[in-house]
């Protein structure tokens, strides 16, 4: 706890290094849980950020469990009336990508009343002021413009019951949510100790990706227009490429720091054709942005035409969609069932 939090960061790379080892020699051992709340449609970040790294993980054979966090939505957000939109939306991208719900359970939050209950014994388990000090609750306060809700206090435990639940022991995550893993690990502990040994204490695993910054040079967001979603036509990922800023220097060279825009137009024809950032710049030199540009936008029709091709085709089955919900939820439902039924047991509330 006396930590900093960059000092945490550094222990969690090494960890998470060090457990990607051993996934890859006894996968079997391992239960792994994602989320992602449905706010939006999914961009290539989230593509080669997570998703592509929960596919590989699921084709090891590690037991694989994908959150939808609906519910978590409404901690910062009062308008709800998207979301099953975006529901379907997402879930066509993991499919496209790779996930197969004959391997991962894909669940809707808001379908397992479980976690609800988990959550009021895990409420009691940690203090105000540890809640107060996580720098993720509170970096998302000042971004929402609002008060803290009760909610928004005390998210890290509710995804602590969404990790918990099934007993997960890897979350990949993003830096970002290391403090959250850091509650759930403080919660399965306490829990355990108090009770009875139930949870396992998870470990965060970051993804070595190279970050990606949307077209403007900034986060990647759904909220700043700034992103290629997985759900474009090659025609939309033409424009928004042919749209996005750029510079008045004519050569180009790769300096996130000086040239932004350039250097994220760069970054995504590299990770989209396995050339280095550099590389492709030095090619392109005096042809300019526009030449950059038009680079950029084949490499990312080339990369994404074969997902594209497929999730066109899932999405002309919605009630493949709603089956694989179905399905997913009565699984988790059943897990979590097990699970609180153990914690009621070791607590003493079974009648
Ligand atoms: N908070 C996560 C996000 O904003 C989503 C999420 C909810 C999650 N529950 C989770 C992530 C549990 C990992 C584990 O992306």
């Amino acid at each position: 706890m006396s930590q900093t939090y960059e000092n945490t960061y550094e222990t969690s790379l090494a960890a998470s290094d060090k457990i990607k080892i051993r996934i890859k020699q006894n996968p079997k051992k391992y239960t792994c849980l994602t989320g992602d709340r449905p706010t939006g449609h999914l961009h290539i970040g989230h593509y080669f950020g997570s998703i592509s790294q929960r596919v590989k993980l699921q084709n090891l054979g590690v037991k694989t469990y994908l959150l939808i966090a609906d519910l978590q939505v409404i901690t910062d957000r009062n308008n709800t009336s998207n979301i099953q939109n975006y529901v379907y939306s997402n879930i066509l991208d993991y499919l496209a990508a790779g996930i197969d719900p004959n391997k991962t359970t894909i669940f809707t939050q808001s379908a397992i009343p479980e976690l609800n209950e988990l959550f009021i014994p895990f409420l009691s388990l940690v203090s105000d002021s540890e809640l107060r000090r996580n720098p993720t609750v509170k970096a998302e306060l000042d971004a929402s413009n609002k008060g803290l809700s009760g909610l928004l206090l005390t998210y890290p435990i509710h995804q602590a019951a969404d990790i918990l639940f099934c007993k997960a022991n890897i979350v990949p995550v993003g830096k970002d949510q290391l403090p959250h893993i850091e509650i759930c690990r403080t919660i399965a502990r306490r829990f355990n100790e108090r009770y009875k040994t139930i949870f396992p204490q998870p470990y965060g695993l970051l993804s070595n990706s190279p970050y990606i910054t949307g077209l403007d040079g900034r986060k990647m967001s759904k909220s700043f227009n700034n992103s290629i979603q997985l759900s474009f036509t090659s025609e939309q990922t033409n424009e928004i490429i042919k749209k996005s800023k750029s510079d008045s220097e004519k050569n180009i060279t790769y300096d996130p720091e000086n040239r932004p825009e350039i250097a994220a137009l760069l970054s995504t024809a590299a990770l989209t054709t396995g050339q280095n950032a550099k590389t492709i710049a030095k090619d392109i030199g005096m042809s300019g942005a526009g030449a950059l540009k038009k680079f950029t936008s084949q490499a990312v029709n080339d990369y994404f035409a074969e997902f594209r091709q497929k999730r066109f085709e899932i999405s002309q089955d919605k009630s493949y969609i709603s089956d694989i919900i179905t399905q997913g939820n009565k699984k988790a439902n059943e897990i979590a069932n097990q699970t609180l039924n153990e914690v009621k047991s070791a607590m003493n509330l079974k009648y």
